[in-house]
Parts: C-alpha cells; structure tokens; sequence
C-alpha cells in the first residue's frame, strides 16, 4: 500500500481508470473489470464527472453513474474514489458557485456522502484562482470531500495554489494528475516532478500505458485494422525511437515473467514521488497486467536501462 502525499489515504499503488466506463466497456463490462480489480486487490479508482460526454448519446455522468451503481451493489470496503470538476458539459470551470453544484452533481451520481479525492481537472484561468482554491477548500470543511488535487497543472500554477490555500488557512492539495509515461517524460521530470517534491505531492500519473502503445500491441503508426477509439492516439508513438522502448520493455519484462504493460507500469511507479499510475481496462482480460504492474519491483539497472531508452533532453535554461 501506498500513501497519497500528505493524506490518510492508503492506496493499492495502481489506479483504475473510470474514463472508458459509459464509452468502450458498457455496464455490465465495466462491473466485470470493477470486480477482478477488486477481487485482485485494487482500491483506488479514477473518473471525472465529464466522462464520457464526448461520446454521441452521452451527456456527461455517465462513468460515475456506472461507478456508483457498482459501489451500491458490491458496497466494497475501503476503497478510494477520485473524480475531478471543470469538464462537464453543463458544469464548466472553476468559479466557486460552479465547484459546488459540480461537486453536488458527482456525490448523487456516485452515491456517496464524501469524495475522497476531488480534482481540479483543468486550469480555469478565466477565475481568480483564490475563488478556486476558497471554493475546494469550503468542500473540505463542509465534509463533501476529504482530500484536494490538481491536474494538468503548470508548476507555477501549482506553487500559487499551495500559497493561497496557506495563506488563507484551507486544505491544500495532496496530489498531482499529469500525463506522463515512458514516451512522454520531458516536461513532467523537469517541472511537475520538482513541485511534488518541493510540497509533499503524490503523483498519480494518467494515460500511464499512452493509450495501449505501452502495451506493445501497436508495432506500426498505421492504424489499419484497428478498431479502438484508443488507436489513432496509441499507434503514433510506434516511431523507430518508440519500437526501442516496447523492445526493451520486453526484454526486461520475460526476465521477471512479466508483460510489456506490467513492466512499463512498473517504470512509472520507480519514479521520485509517483504513488499510483492510472490506467484503464475495457476489458476483464486486461485488468491482470494493471495488477501486476503494481507490484513488480525492477532492478535499478533495468530502471536505467529503460531511462536509456526513452531519453528525452532538457531544455536550455
Ligand atoms: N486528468 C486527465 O486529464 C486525464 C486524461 C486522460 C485520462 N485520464 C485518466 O487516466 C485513465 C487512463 O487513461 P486511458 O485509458 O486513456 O489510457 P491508458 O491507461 O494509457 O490506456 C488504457 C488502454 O490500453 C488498453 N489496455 C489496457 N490494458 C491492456 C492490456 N493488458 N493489454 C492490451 N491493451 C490494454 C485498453 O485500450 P483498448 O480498448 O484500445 O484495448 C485501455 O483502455 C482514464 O481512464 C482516466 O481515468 C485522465
């Protein structure tokens, strides 16, 4: 188990991410990955209240109706949820009025009496960012959520939050939600990493398997006979630089009986202040590789080995 920054929250270090339930996994397939993720020791699940509105038929909710319906039927004990505001359709941005009914909205779709840990899932620089850290802040003291984070965050963004909410006496975030894998390191290790480190963060990294690249199953840009949404994101990693990462992966991988996927999650987790990467499974088949990228340890030779591969360069100063 892992602790979240600064939090009480105890998680099993990989996350399950809700953003497929509603979309590529229909009810009774997202009940079925809930379950084995579960069952295998998983604790920690991820959604937002926009998700998956981008979907035609789809209004928004629709992941956390499905998550809540689950929780209602199965009453799992212990387990930690995380849903974000500011995408929503018909609950956009960060004003404080905005955050409340937000943060109303997501307690009655997932029928719980508190969120444990509630995003800010986009910058809303159109808002004061005082109303925005006051607003998540009187959601804490009200007991509508216990712990506050942050995703897709600019460091400086982040620096000002964590100033505010001291100055003004409310609960600062505790975690981090950054796109960052194996082919997508460069500006996650030079500027979000630091600011974790500097404020006690945890990083909860998302799109951990870069759609599916990371699990070795796209060897071409071409996305000819593939029918995931996912494709088209995940195929255009599979460059000559990218093919060496899914082949080093491997390599080290068969040496621990493990897959592509569970050793590249395995990667993220060795990261300086990464407690759960989140990734998610449209089917029951792929829940084994999230859990066993929660527990595979690498060797610090494999680690840089792997780093080797996936070498990005710094910027100037
Ligand atoms: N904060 C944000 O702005 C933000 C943005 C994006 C995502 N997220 C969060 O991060 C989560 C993960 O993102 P993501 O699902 O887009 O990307 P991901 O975790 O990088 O990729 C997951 C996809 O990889 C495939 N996969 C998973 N396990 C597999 C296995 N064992 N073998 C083969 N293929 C496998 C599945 O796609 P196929 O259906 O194609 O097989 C699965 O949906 C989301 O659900 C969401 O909770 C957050």
């Amino acid at each position: 188990m892992t602790r979240i920054g600064t939090s009480d929250l105890d998680i099993f270090p990989l996350s399950l991410g809700g953003n497929v339930f509603g979309w590529t996994a229909d009810r009774d397939a997202s009940f079925a990955v809930l379950d084995a993720f579960v069952d295998g020791g998983g604790d920690f699940i991820d959604t937002a209240d926009s998700y998956s509105s981008w979907v035609p038929g789809n209004s928004g909710g629709e992941s956390e109706t499905i998550i809540g319906e689950w929780l209602a039927s199965r009453k799992p004990a212990g387990l930690t949820v995380a849903t974000k505001v500011s995408q929503h359709p018909d609950f956009r941005g960060l004003s404080a009025g905005n955050v409340r009914k937000a943060a109303e909205a997501s307690l009655g779709r997932l029928g719980v009496e508190s969120i444990d840990l509630y995003y800010a899932h986009f910058d809303d620089q159109s808002v004061p960012l005082e109303e925005t850290v006051g607003a998540f802040g009187q959601l804490v003291a009200d007991g509508l959520v216990r712990h506050v984070a942050v995703s897709n965050y600019s460091a400086d963004r982040i620096r000002e939050w964590m100033d505010i909410a001291r100055r003004t006496g409310v609960a600062q975030p505790v975690a981090i939600q950054p796109h960052y894998n194996l082919v997508h390191r460069n500006e996650v290790e030079e500027s979000i990493i630091p600011v974790a480190e500097e404020f006690g963060l945890g990083l909860v990294p998302y799109y951990s398997l870069a759609s599916g690249f990371l699990t070795g199953k796209y060897r071409s840009v071409e996305t000819d006979g593939q029918t995931s949404p996912r494709a088209a994101g995940a195929a255009k990693y599979a460059t000559d630089a990218g093919l060496r990462v899914i082949d080093a992966l491997e390599e080290i991988g068969a040496a621990h009986g493990a897959s592509i996927a569970a050793t590249s999650l395995a990667w993220l987790r060795a990261q300086p202040t990464v407690v759960a990467p989140i990734a998610s499974a449209r089917t029951v088949e792929q829940v084994p590789d999230l859990l066993a990228g929660a527990r595979l340890e690498l060797g610090a030779d494999e680690i840089e080995t792997l780093n080797r591969v996936s070498e990005w360069t710094p910027a100037q100063a």
